[in-house]
């Protein structure tokens, strides 16, 4: 027998989703690399095997055994899109908008959460931001893209990046600079200077982040300013992931797969010769039911043709949350799941390959997380349920009973250990 840490045994389903790093592009059920009644073998935090129980328990002898019969087990979630650390909240705006009342007199947008960010100390949104980690692991995430772009200055886009820096956590995170988020009310008549700010700023973002990000946008940056700011960031050897495309088409996707983009995200007006371009890529398409949901003004389309446009480019498609406190203030990734089959119609197979092995593939990560195959890390959710779409066919409640970060149990009942 192998000498192993931990046996995870009798899942009524394994997925082990696996694929290229690159992610799956159009899947199907096959992709997801379901083992009936499977088991995983796992050492030193890592995936050694994967198989049916009765195999695994016949080659390996572990100390620790999880008997997980009558149970899902999954990769754990990753969400490659969130705003995660900001301070306040805008429910009064929305209430407002969803009622149809006037927002005289109030601060709204992105520039209400900048002010509300500066007010808040370094140390209360610290807590704030594990607090929010903490909510998404017990929904079952287990690795996380987190942005600034509530600072808008120098000064306060480090402090944010900083903050990020300092957070341990279970959940892993991969940090993004998104200085270049809107161009801030002080330099609505100066945006060059605004460019050249972000510009400047870049020797010292390189080490504090992974990634850069721009909104490319009618309401934030143009095509010219998204290429500058694009290229700066290139030459200081920072990859990107794009905000594109989201409330009006100004060409953002094919500005984002020219510079070959981890991601472009939103997507809701991309032009048909993008999609072209995007389905020939690896850059991840990140859509977000979320937004859809919580954004009324912009429900009403055809989203299931919209989305289904997209998956039949070819491109690798993901799903995220976008937390945020405008347009999807929610940090549940079943949530998400369980509104991708709902208002966009996508298949059981496309919404868990877009939260695990898709998303860290946008992340460049999916060499070690998103998938349960062997030398992947030993991320992992044991559900509530004993078939993947019975998790999306079930919504409202927490469907979560265990997660392993790199195989020690962080969740167990649903609770935080
Ligand atoms: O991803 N697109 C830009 N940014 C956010 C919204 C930010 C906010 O409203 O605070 C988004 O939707
Ligand atoms: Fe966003």
């Amino acid at each position: 027998m192998i000498p192993v840490d931990l046996l995870i045994t009798h899942a009524s389903q394994l997925l082990t989703c696996p694929g290229p790093a690159t992610g799956v592009r159009q899947p199907t059920s096959r992709d997801l690399g379901i083992i009936d009644d499977g088991a995983l073998a796992i050492r030193d935090g890592v995936v050694v095997d994967a198989g049916p129980t009765e195999r695994i328990a016949s080659e390996y002898a572990a100390e620790r055994c999880i008997n997980a019969a009558g149970q899902l087990v999954t990769p754990g979630l990753v969400d490659p899109h969130t705003h995660l650390v900001h301070g306040g909240s805008r429910h009064d705006e929305w209430e407002r908008k969803i009622t149809g009342q006037p927002l005289t007199g109030l601060v709204t947008g992105i520039a209400s959460t900048r002010a509300a960010t500066r007010d808040a100390s370094s140390k209360t949104l610290h807590a704030r931001a594990l607090h929010d980690l903490d909510i998404a692991l017990v929904h079952g995430t287990t690795t996380i893209e987190a942005k600034t772009g509530y600072g808008l200055d120098r000064a306060e886009e480090l402090r944010l990046l900083d903050i990020m820096t300092s957070l341990t956590h279970p959940i892993e995170i991969s940090r993004t600079f998104l200085g270049a988020h809107v161009v801030p009310a002080e330099f609505a008549d100066q945006r060059e200077a605004y460019v050249q700010l972000i510009i400047d700023m870049l020797p010292e973002v390189v080490g504090r982040a992974d990634w850069f990000d721009v909104w490319c946008d009618p309401v934030a940056f143009t095509p010219t300013e998204t290429t500058a700011l694009l290229t700066a960031a290139q030459r200081h050897g920072l990859p990107c992931r794009v905000h594109a495309d989201q409330t009006g088409g100004v060409g953002g996707t094919g500005i984002a797969v020219a510079f070959k983009a981890g991601s472009v995200d939103h997507l809701d007006e991309v032009s048909a010769t993008d999609l072209v371009a995007l389905g020939h890529s690896d850059t991840v398409a990140i859509l977000l039911p979320g937004c859809t949901l919580h954004q009324r003004e912009t429900t009403v389309r055809d989203w299931p043709s919209w989305c289904r446009r997209i998956i039949e480019s070819n491109a690798v498609v993901a799903l995220s949350t976008d937390y945020n406190p405008g347009t999807c203030p929610m940090l549940s990734l079943q949530v998400i799941m369980g509104l991708a089959s709902r208002l966009y119609r996508m298949s059981a197979a496309e919404v868990w390959l877009g939260v695990t092995r898709n998303a860290a593939a946008s992340l460049h990560q999916a060499h070690r997380v998103g998938g349960l195959t062997v030398g992947m890390h030993a991320d992992i959710v044991i559900w509530e349920a004993n078939d993947h779409r019975q998790v999306l066919n079930r919504f409202g409640h927490n469907q979560v009973d265990q997660v392993l970060k790199a195989g020690k149990v962080v969740v167990q009942n649903g609770a935080l250990l």
